[in-house]
């Protein structure tokens, strides 16, 4: 039984606060240049609604229902309730992994804050120079970025769901919030901004192939947290007659909302500058500041304001990528929050710390493996395995292995019997073959 629930605004901003992260503001933005706008944003929002949303809501009600870490709640959920199905816990250790190297990124980010304060890269050789010497040569700047963060997100999680998480929340997201609302309206008033929603919603088909459904699609699962135990462990202290599906439609309209919004600022600032949308990773970390730099001090300003929007957005995912861990070690193991946070702290520390070496000109020869590094790996295996295995997993145990019954009662006690339906058509058939296809397809089997 837990005793420390969230209160249900406090999950809705806990639960938005890990969906939103570095995936909406960094990577949303820059996939959706690389694939040419529009098009890829429809394809997107569908994979939003209907895989998205619908394994979202598959981890809110196995959450609610069983008030348990994530391995336990595949046992006492199934119909059997075979022990076996506690493997199916092997996914929240994805979220230290994850976690390893997001607290790399979001030291650099960091570290951009502070570049924003003092000077900011006035030409394109300096802005691409300064990024790519921080990741490779500024081994030691890079480990003092990513101590700092490591250690926010430990303090944070020290104190518990309700004392650290909840409260973590409700004040760094209303501030992404204003900050966001600021900029965008700054970016109303610029000419490109016609531009930037032109290029967002008008579609472009013939940049859309099957690489950019695959990539919309992993997009949609990375931006929900799913498939690494945190939204399932968030519902765990989820109260009872919270309305569960509300709830999950309310945490993926604020998370589309903020990507679609970063995105419509983030072109608008591009096409003013007559910057191309297509620069990949390097779009938030080399041409943005550049940008930044030619507006003098209120380009200082926005930058400021823009990086620490990223930090803060970054935080509130980070918090949740080791909540899974922390309560499965206390539940199993009868551990002290303080006992299992300073385990599951020092494996994510590490791990961020052989992640960063691997991108050094020193080291990363050393921690190179079949052609990928330690942070690329890292990435890899969560990605394009450990991930779309979790949401399989998840997708066919809700399917076939927990009682229709069980599952009919919950949804009708909220929603109309048509919502169930759907939903049970969605997790049983769609949800499952649209994984596998893009799990085989990331493996290169197909
Ligand atoms: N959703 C976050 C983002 O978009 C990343 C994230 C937080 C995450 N927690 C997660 C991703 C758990 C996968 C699993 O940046």
């Amino acid at each position: 039984m837990k005793i420390n629930k969230f209160s249900r605004i406090g999950f809705i901003l806990a639960a938005a606060g890990s969906a939103v992260g570095l995936g909406n503001i960094w990577k949303f933005p820059y996939i959706t240049g690389e694939y040419g706008g529009g098009a890829f944003v429809l394809v997107y929002l569908l994979a939003m609604l209907f895989i998205g949303l619908t394994i979202f809501i598959a981890e809110v009600v196995i959450g609610q229902t069983s008030e348990a870490n994530v391995a336990t709640s595949f046992v006492t959920m199934s119909k059997t309730k075979n022990k076996n199905w506690k493997f199916a816990g092997f996914m929240l250790f994805t979220g230290l992994i994850i976690l390893s190297f997001y607290s790399v990124v979001l030291g650099w980010i960091l570290n951009y804050v502070f570049i924003s304060f003092s000077a900011l890269p006035t030409d394109p050789e300096v802005a691409a120079a300064t990024f790519t010497n921080l990741i490779t040569k500024e081994t030691n700047l890079q480990i003092f970025f990513h101590t700092i963060i490591s250690a926010t997100v430990i303090f944070i999680v020290l104190k518990g769901i309700k004392d650290g998480i909840e409260k973590v929340n409700l004040i760094l997201m209303p501030l992404l919030g204003l900050i966001l609302a600021g900029l965008l309206i700054y970016a109303i008033t610029l000419d490109s901004f016609s531009e930037a929603v032109e290029f967002m919603f008008i579609a472009d088909w013939s940049k859309i192939d099957e690489n950019a459904l695959l990539a919309a699609l992993g997009q949609a699962f990375f931006t929900l947290s799913l498939g690494v135990g945190t939204i399932m462990t968030y519902s765990a202290s989820l109260p009872k007659n919270a309305n569960f599906v509300k709830s999950s439609v309310l945490v993926a309209i604020i998370d589309t909302t903020i990507a679609i919004v970063a995105g419509l600022i983030i072109f608008t600032f591009l096409f003013e500058a007559d910057a191309k949308s297509s620069a990949g990773p390097g779009l938030v970390f080399i041409s943005l500041p550049l940008i930044f730099s030619g507006w003098g001090i209120l380009g200082q300003v926005i930058a400021v304001a823009f990086f620490s929007a990223l930090v803060f957005a970054g935080i509130t995912s980070a918090v949740s990528m080791i909540e899974p861990s922390l309560m499965f070690f206390i539940e199993r193991f009868n551990m002290t929050r303080k006992k299992a946070v300073v385990i599951c702290g020092s494996v994510f520390y590490s791990l961020g710390i052989v992640a960063l070496l691997s991108m050094s000109e020193a080291y990363g020869p050393s921690l190179t493996f079949f052609g990928k590094n330690a942070f690329d790996w890292m990435d890899y295996i969560t990605s394009s395995i450990t991930m779309p295995i979790a949401g399989i997993l998840i997708s066919v145990f809700l399917g076939y292995y927990v009682d229709k019954q069980l599952l009919h009662e919950k949804f009708t006690r909220f929603v109309p019997e048509f919502i169930f339906n759907i939903w049970y058509i969605l997790i049983r058939y769609v949800v499952p073959l649209a994984i596998i296809v893009l799990f085989l397809n990331k493996l290169g089997v197909i």
